[in-house]
Protein backbone atom coordinates (compact mmCIF):
# COMPACT_ATOMS: atom_id res chain seq x y z
CA UNK A 1 0.00 0.00 0.00
CA UNK A 2 1.33 3.60 -0.92
CA UNK A 3 2.01 5.72 2.27
CA UNK A 4 -0.06 8.64 2.41
CA UNK A 5 1.24 11.94 1.86
CA UNK A 6 1.40 13.91 5.29
CA UNK A 7 -0.83 16.65 4.75
CA UNK A 8 1.53 19.16 7.34
CA UNK A 9 4.37 18.91 4.66
CA UNK A 10 2.00 20.72 2.40
CA UNK A 11 2.83 24.74 3.63
CA UNK A 12 6.14 24.52 3.20
CA UNK A 13 6.46 22.19 -0.08
CA UNK A 14 9.41 23.80 -2.38
CA UNK A 15 7.47 25.26 -5.31
CA UNK A 16 9.72 23.35 -8.13
CA UNK A 17 10.84 19.83 -8.05
CA UNK A 18 13.08 18.84 -10.71
CA UNK A 19 13.77 15.08 -11.74
CA UNK A 20 16.33 13.22 -13.70
CA UNK A 21 14.81 10.19 -13.97
CA UNK A 22 18.18 7.65 -14.41
CA UNK A 23 18.41 3.96 -14.39
CA UNK A 24 15.93 2.34 -15.84
CA UNK A 25 18.38 0.35 -18.49
CA UNK A 26 19.66 -0.93 -15.28
CA UNK A 27 16.86 -1.65 -13.48
CA UNK A 28 16.24 -4.00 -16.64
CA UNK A 29 19.66 -5.34 -17.19
CA UNK A 30 19.32 -6.68 -12.97
CA UNK A 31 16.07 -8.19 -14.41
CA UNK A 32 17.65 -10.22 -17.49
CA UNK A 33 14.64 -8.05 -19.06
CA UNK A 34 15.46 -5.37 -22.30
CA UNK A 35 15.85 -1.92 -21.82
CA UNK A 36 12.55 -1.07 -22.97
CA UNK A 37 11.18 -3.02 -19.68
CA UNK A 38 12.41 -0.31 -17.66
CA UNK A 39 11.69 2.54 -19.27
CA UNK A 40 8.33 1.26 -19.63
CA UNK A 41 8.17 0.54 -15.83
CA UNK A 42 10.24 4.45 -15.21
CA UNK A 43 6.91 5.41 -17.09
CA UNK A 44 4.53 4.01 -14.66
CA UNK A 45 6.34 5.46 -11.92
CA UNK A 46 5.77 8.94 -13.67
CA UNK A 47 2.14 8.53 -13.05
CA UNK A 48 2.32 8.09 -9.08
CA UNK A 49 4.79 10.67 -8.72
CA UNK A 50 2.61 13.48 -10.43
CA UNK A 51 -0.09 12.52 -8.47
CA UNK A 52 2.43 12.94 -5.39
CA UNK A 53 3.72 15.62 -5.89
CA UNK A 54 -0.02 17.66 -6.81
CA UNK A 55 -0.83 16.11 -3.49
CA UNK A 56 2.17 17.76 -2.03
CA UNK A 57 1.34 20.98 -3.01
CA UNK A 58 3.84 21.23 -5.00
CA UNK A 59 3.48 23.43 -8.54
CA UNK A 60 5.91 22.65 -10.96
CA UNK A 61 7.54 19.49 -11.50
CA UNK A 62 9.97 19.08 -14.12
CA UNK A 63 11.09 15.46 -15.45
CA UNK A 64 14.20 14.99 -17.80
CA UNK A 65 12.39 12.45 -20.36
CA UNK A 66 14.93 12.35 -23.25
CA UNK A 67 17.98 14.59 -23.58
CA UNK A 68 19.19 16.17 -26.31
CA UNK A 69 22.40 13.20 -26.35
CA UNK A 70 20.22 11.01 -26.05
CA UNK A 71 20.03 10.39 -29.86
CA UNK A 72 23.26 8.59 -29.46
CA UNK A 73 21.64 5.59 -28.29
CA UNK A 74 20.58 3.10 -30.66
CA UNK A 75 17.51 3.77 -33.08
CA UNK A 76 15.55 0.92 -31.34
CA UNK A 77 15.89 2.35 -27.63
CA UNK A 78 15.23 6.52 -29.73
CA UNK A 79 12.04 4.45 -30.96
CA UNK A 80 11.22 2.89 -27.73
CA UNK A 81 11.53 6.00 -25.84
CA UNK A 82 9.70 8.09 -28.53
CA UNK A 83 6.79 5.58 -28.49
CA UNK A 84 6.51 5.35 -24.58
CA UNK A 85 6.13 9.41 -24.74
CA UNK A 86 3.51 8.91 -27.11
CA UNK A 87 1.34 6.50 -25.60
CA UNK A 88 1.87 8.37 -22.05
CA UNK A 89 0.63 11.45 -23.68
CA UNK A 90 -2.28 9.63 -25.29
CA UNK A 91 -3.39 8.07 -22.62
CA UNK A 92 -2.73 10.28 -19.82
CA UNK A 93 -4.45 13.15 -20.34
CA UNK A 94 -7.94 12.48 -18.83
CA UNK A 95 -6.61 11.42 -15.91
CA UNK A 96 -4.06 14.60 -16.33
CA UNK A 97 -7.04 16.81 -16.35
CA UNK A 98 -9.30 14.53 -13.62
CA UNK A 99 -6.55 15.66 -11.18
CA UNK A 100 -5.51 19.33 -12.34
CA UNK A 101 -2.23 19.15 -14.13
CA UNK A 102 -0.90 20.98 -16.52
CA UNK A 103 0.99 19.71 -19.15
CA UNK A 104 4.26 21.56 -20.84
CA UNK A 105 6.93 20.16 -22.72
CA UNK A 106 10.49 22.21 -23.22
CA UNK A 107 13.48 21.18 -25.73
CA UNK A 108 14.08 21.52 -28.90
CA UNK A 109 10.49 20.38 -30.71
CA UNK A 110 12.13 20.62 -34.17
CA UNK A 111 14.30 17.29 -34.20
CA UNK A 112 10.72 15.63 -33.15
CA UNK A 113 8.50 13.32 -35.53
CA UNK A 114 5.56 15.23 -36.27
CA UNK A 115 3.30 12.95 -34.89
CA UNK A 116 5.15 13.13 -31.56
CA UNK A 117 4.82 16.98 -31.97
CA UNK A 118 1.18 17.02 -32.59
CA UNK A 119 0.52 14.95 -29.39
CA UNK A 120 2.63 17.13 -27.49
CA UNK A 121 0.88 20.28 -29.00
CA UNK A 122 -2.59 18.50 -28.40
CA UNK A 123 -1.82 17.11 -24.61
CA UNK A 124 -0.91 20.90 -23.87
CA UNK A 125 -3.57 22.48 -25.30
CA UNK A 126 -6.11 19.95 -23.58
CA UNK A 127 -4.62 20.61 -20.15
CA UNK A 128 -4.02 24.11 -20.35
CA UNK A 129 -6.36 25.39 -18.05
CA UNK A 130 -5.66 23.12 -15.69
CA UNK A 131 -3.82 24.87 -12.35
CA UNK A 132 -2.93 22.21 -9.51
CA UNK A 133 0.46 20.96 -10.43
CA UNK A 134 2.29 21.77 -13.69
CA UNK A 135 4.31 18.81 -14.91
CA UNK A 136 6.95 20.24 -17.59
CA UNK A 137 8.37 17.29 -19.72
CA UNK A 138 12.19 17.91 -21.02
CA UNK A 139 12.44 16.00 -24.08
CA UNK A 140 14.85 16.44 -26.75
CA UNK A 141 16.18 18.66 -24.11
CA UNK A 142 19.51 20.06 -23.21
CA UNK A 143 20.62 23.14 -21.08
CA UNK A 144 23.70 24.36 -23.45
CA UNK A 145 21.37 24.29 -26.46
CA UNK A 146 18.56 26.31 -24.35
CA UNK A 147 20.78 28.73 -23.68
CA UNK A 148 22.07 29.02 -27.36
CA UNK A 149 18.75 29.35 -28.79
CA UNK A 150 17.93 31.99 -26.01
CA UNK A 151 21.14 33.85 -27.26
CA UNK A 152 20.18 33.74 -30.96
CA UNK A 153 16.64 35.29 -30.11
CA UNK A 154 17.90 38.21 -28.30
CA UNK A 155 20.60 38.84 -30.82
CA UNK A 156 17.65 38.86 -33.43
CA UNK A 157 15.59 41.00 -31.13
CA UNK A 158 18.75 43.21 -31.06
CA UNK A 159 19.22 43.08 -34.84
CA UNK A 160 15.51 43.90 -35.44
CA UNK A 161 15.75 47.08 -33.07
CA UNK A 162 13.39 45.52 -30.51
CA UNK A 163 15.83 45.42 -27.74
CA UNK A 164 18.94 47.16 -27.39
CA UNK A 165 22.31 45.43 -25.56
CA UNK A 166 22.39 47.77 -22.57
CA UNK A 167 18.43 46.12 -21.61
CA UNK A 168 20.10 42.38 -21.65
CA UNK A 169 19.68 41.47 -17.84
CA UNK A 170 19.27 38.08 -16.22
CA UNK A 171 15.75 38.59 -15.76
CA UNK A 172 15.26 39.59 -20.12
CA UNK A 173 17.86 36.38 -20.59
CA UNK A 174 15.27 33.86 -18.62
CA UNK A 175 12.35 35.25 -20.47
CA UNK A 176 13.85 33.84 -23.65
CA UNK A 177 14.44 30.14 -22.28
CA UNK A 178 11.80 27.64 -22.58
CA UNK A 179 11.62 27.76 -18.72
CA UNK A 180 9.75 31.12 -19.16
CA UNK A 181 7.51 31.79 -16.39
CA UNK A 182 8.78 29.03 -14.54
CA UNK A 183 10.56 29.73 -11.17
CA UNK A 184 13.81 28.32 -11.08
CA UNK A 185 14.00 24.74 -9.17
CA UNK A 186 14.49 24.41 -5.87
CA UNK A 187 15.25 20.66 -5.58
CA UNK A 188 16.73 18.02 -8.03
CA UNK A 189 16.41 14.76 -7.55
CA UNK A 190 18.28 12.25 -9.71
CA UNK A 191 18.03 8.43 -9.34
CA UNK A 192 20.74 6.07 -9.86
CA UNK A 193 23.74 6.83 -8.14
CA UNK A 194 24.87 9.49 -10.83
CA UNK A 195 25.92 12.51 -9.43
CA UNK A 196 25.83 14.98 -11.95
CA UNK A 197 23.60 17.07 -14.17
CA UNK A 198 24.11 15.41 -17.70
CA UNK A 199 23.13 19.20 -19.58
CA UNK A 200 19.84 19.92 -17.37
CA UNK A 201 18.42 23.37 -16.15
CA UNK A 202 21.76 24.47 -16.52
CA UNK A 203 21.14 28.38 -16.54
CA UNK A 204 18.14 27.41 -13.69
CA UNK A 205 19.75 25.20 -11.23
CA UNK A 206 22.52 27.60 -10.15
CA UNK A 207 20.83 27.95 -6.78
CA UNK A 208 18.96 24.65 -6.80
CA UNK A 209 19.54 21.92 -3.75
CA UNK A 210 20.84 18.71 -5.60
CA UNK A 211 19.66 15.56 -3.66
CA UNK A 212 21.40 12.11 -5.06
CA UNK A 213 19.56 9.02 -4.34
CA UNK A 214 21.17 5.35 -5.27
CA UNK A 215 17.47 4.22 -5.98
CA UNK A 216 16.49 3.22 -9.76
CA UNK A 217 14.44 4.93 -11.26
CA UNK A 218 11.69 2.09 -11.99
CA UNK A 219 11.94 1.35 -8.51
CA UNK A 220 11.62 5.40 -7.02
CA UNK A 221 8.69 5.48 -4.73
CA UNK A 222 6.81 8.30 -3.00
CA UNK A 223 8.53 7.27 0.22
CA UNK A 224 12.03 7.99 -1.64
CA UNK A 225 10.30 11.54 -2.97
CA UNK A 226 9.45 12.14 0.85
CA UNK A 227 13.01 11.57 1.85
CA UNK A 228 14.65 13.92 -0.75
CA UNK A 229 12.09 16.47 0.54
CA UNK A 230 13.08 15.96 4.05
CA UNK A 231 16.64 16.25 2.90
CA UNK A 232 15.68 19.47 0.97
CA UNK A 233 13.74 20.93 4.69
CA UNK A 234 16.86 20.39 6.71
CA UNK A 235 19.27 21.96 4.17
CA UNK A 236 19.56 26.20 4.76
CA UNK A 237 19.79 28.03 1.14
CA UNK A 238 22.10 30.86 1.44
CA UNK A 239 22.55 32.25 -1.79
CA UNK A 240 25.73 34.00 -1.30
CA UNK A 241 24.72 35.69 1.88
CA UNK A 242 25.97 34.98 5.74
CA UNK A 243 24.80 31.99 7.55
CA UNK A 244 21.46 32.56 9.78
CA UNK A 245 23.14 30.72 12.33
CA UNK A 246 26.45 32.80 12.84
C1 LIG B 1 16.90 6.91 -17.88
O1 LIG B 1 17.38 5.63 -17.75
C2 LIG B 1 15.99 7.06 -19.07
C3 LIG B 1 16.53 7.94 -20.11
C4 LIG B 1 17.74 8.43 -20.16
C5 LIG B 1 15.64 8.28 -21.18
P1 LIG B 1 18.63 5.10 -18.58
O2 LIG B 1 18.15 4.50 -19.85
O3 LIG B 1 19.65 6.16 -18.73
O4 LIG B 1 19.15 3.95 -17.62
P2 LIG B 1 20.66 3.59 -17.29
O5 LIG B 1 21.34 4.84 -16.85
O6 LIG B 1 21.24 3.03 -18.54
O7 LIG B 1 20.55 2.57 -16.20
C1 LIG C 1 20.01 11.86 -18.34
O1 LIG C 1 20.31 10.52 -18.20
C2 LIG C 1 18.86 12.06 -19.29
C3 LIG C 1 17.56 11.56 -18.84
C4 LIG C 1 17.31 11.01 -17.69
C5 LIG C 1 16.50 11.74 -19.77
P1 LIG C 1 21.45 9.81 -19.07
O2 LIG C 1 21.47 8.40 -18.64
O3 LIG C 1 21.22 10.07 -20.51
O4 LIG C 1 22.75 10.60 -18.62
P2 LIG C 1 24.29 10.19 -18.70
O5 LIG C 1 24.58 9.80 -20.13
O6 LIG C 1 24.51 9.04 -17.77
O7 LIG C 1 25.04 11.41 -18.26
MG1 LIG D 1 21.24 6.73 -17.61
Amino acid sequence: MQPTVPVALAPSAPAHVAIIMDGNGRWAKARGLPRAAGHQRGAEVVRDIVIACRDLGISYLTLYAFSSENWKRPVTEVDDLMGLLCLYLEKEVAELNRNGVRVRVIGDRSRLAGNVRALIADAEARTSGNRALTMILAVNYGGRSEIVHAARAIAEAVRAGRLAPAEITEDIFASYLDTVDVPDPDLLIRTSGERRMSNFLSWQSVYTELVFLDTLWPDFSRENLLAALDEYYHRERRYGASSFSG
